[in-house]
C-alpha cells in the first residue's frame, strides 16, 4: 500500500487538494480532521465540559466513529448517523480543536486511521500525520500558508455562502487554533524533518495538486 501523509494548519487547504490528487491517483481520501469534528459534535450533543479532559475522555467509549465511502465521498459516521452535514460549523471547528487534545481521544483515532492505510492506497490528511499515525509513510508532506492568507481565503468561502464574516475574528481564530493545535501536549502540529514542505500562499489549488500529484508519481 502507499500511503501518503499530509499535514499543516487549519485553512492550508490540506483537504481539497488531498481529495483531487486522490482522486486523480485512484488513492483513498482520508480525512482525520472530520473524525475529529465527529468526536466534537457527540461531546457538544452530551453536554460535555469541553474544557474537561477528564469530562471528554469519560465519555469517548460512547462515541463510535467510522468512516465509509459512497461514491468515493468520504461520509463520517457517529453511532451508524452521517454527520458530513453536521461537522462544519464554526462551533465545531473550535471544539473540534478542543476535544482533539485528550489522549484517549487521540488513542481511540490513531488505531482507526492506522487500520485504514493498511488496507488502502491513502492520502491522509491531518495534523499528526506523519509524526504519530503513518510514521513510516511513503511520502511526507506539510502544507502550510501565511495566517492573513488562511483568514482571506476562509472569508471568501463565507462569503460566497452568503454568511456573513468578519475578518479580524477569523484571524484571531486561526490564530488560537494554530497555537492550541501546536502546542498540546499530545501529537502537537509539527512539521517532522523528512516532511516536504510546501507553502500555498502563492500558488493556485491546481499548482499545489499538480505539485504534490508530481511527488507521488516519483514513488510509486
Ligand atoms: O483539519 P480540521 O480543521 O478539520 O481539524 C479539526 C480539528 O481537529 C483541528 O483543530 C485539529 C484537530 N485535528 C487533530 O488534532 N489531528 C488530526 N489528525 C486532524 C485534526
Amino acid at each position: 500500500m502507499i500511503n501518503v501523509a499530509i499535514d499543516g494548519p487549519a485553512g492550508a487547504g490540506k483537504s481539497t487538494i488531498a481529495k483531487k490528487a486522490a482522486k486523480d491517483l485512484g488513492f483513498i481520501y482520508v480525512d482525520t480532521g472530520a473524525m475529529f469534528r465527529a468526536m466534537a459534535l457527540y461531546m457538544v450533543r452530551s453536554g460535555a465540559d469541553l474544557d474537561n479532559s477528564g469530562d471528554i475522555a469519560a465519555k469517548v467509549g460512547d462515541a463510535d466513529i467510522d468512516i465509509v465511502y459512497e461514491d468515493g465521498i468520504q461520509c463520517v459516521m457517529l453511532n451508524g448517523e452521517n454527520v458530513n452535514g453536521l461537522i462544519r460549523t464554526e462551533e465545531i471547528s473550535n471544539a473540534a480543536s478542543k476535544v482533539a487534545v485528550v489522549k484517549e481521544v487521540r488513542q481511540k483515532m490513531l488505531v482507526l486511521q492506522k487500520d485504514i492505510a493498511k488496507k488502502h492506497d491513502v492520502i491522509m490528511d491531518g495534523r499528526d500525520i506523519g509524526s504519530a499515525v503513518l510514521p513510516d509513510a511513503d511520502l511526507k508532506i506539510y502544507l502550510t500558508a501565511s495566517v492573513d492568507v488562511r483568514a482571506m481565503r476562509r472569508y471568501k468561502e463565507n462569503t460566497e455562502k452568503g454568511m456573513a464574516s468578519d475578518l479580524d475574528a477569523i484571524k484571531t481564530d486561526i490564530r488560537e487554533r494554530d497555537e492550541r493545535d501546536m502546542t498540546r501536549a499530545e501529537a502537537p502540529l509539527t512539521k517532522v524533518p523528512d516532511a516536504v514542505e510546501i507553502d500555498s500562499s502563492d500558488m493556485t489549488i491546481d499548482e499545489v495538486v499538480a505539485k504534490i500529484e508530481g511527488l507521488i508519481r516519483e514513488i510509486r
